[in-house]
């Protein structure tokens, strides 16, 4: 079978470097901000800007599978970036281990934006 795979993918760091209950943010090329999740050694990405007020998820807390966004305490859960505060939700993203690195995979869609991923 045949992939044809349009999307961008980026190595954003050793999965080491990002302890269990830790995220962080990362900067793509073109500006946007990723976050990046380890929950109990798997670890997710989604868009790390709050669809409420626009703070950066990664200034907020990571219980389990759930952000908690440190400015007005919407949630998020990381796995499907479904908001469990209000009919909202936020982007999220494939990740895959390679070599000991974190990898993040953004489809086409995702890189043709101009904003907002
Ligand atoms: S900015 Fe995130 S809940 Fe208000």
């Amino acid at each position: 079978m045949q992939s044809f795979d349009t999307g961008q993918t980026f190595v954003v760091g050793r999965i080491q470097d990002l302890r269990p209950g830790d995220c962080v943010s990362y900067e793509l090329p073109d500006g946007n901000e990723l976050a990046l999740y380890n929950v109990d050694g798997e670890f997710y990405a989604s868009e790390n800007s709050c669809p409420h007020r626009g703070a950066p998820l990664t200034e907020g807390v990571l219980c389990g599978h759930i952000v908690e966004c440190g400015l007005h305490g919407w949630q998020f859960d990381v796995r499907t970036g479904e908001c469990l505060t209000v009919p909202d939700r936020i982007k999220t993203y494939r990740v895959t281990i390679e070599d000991q690195l974190v990898v993040i995979h953004l489809t086409a869609d995702d890189t043709d934006k101009k904003s907002g991923f």
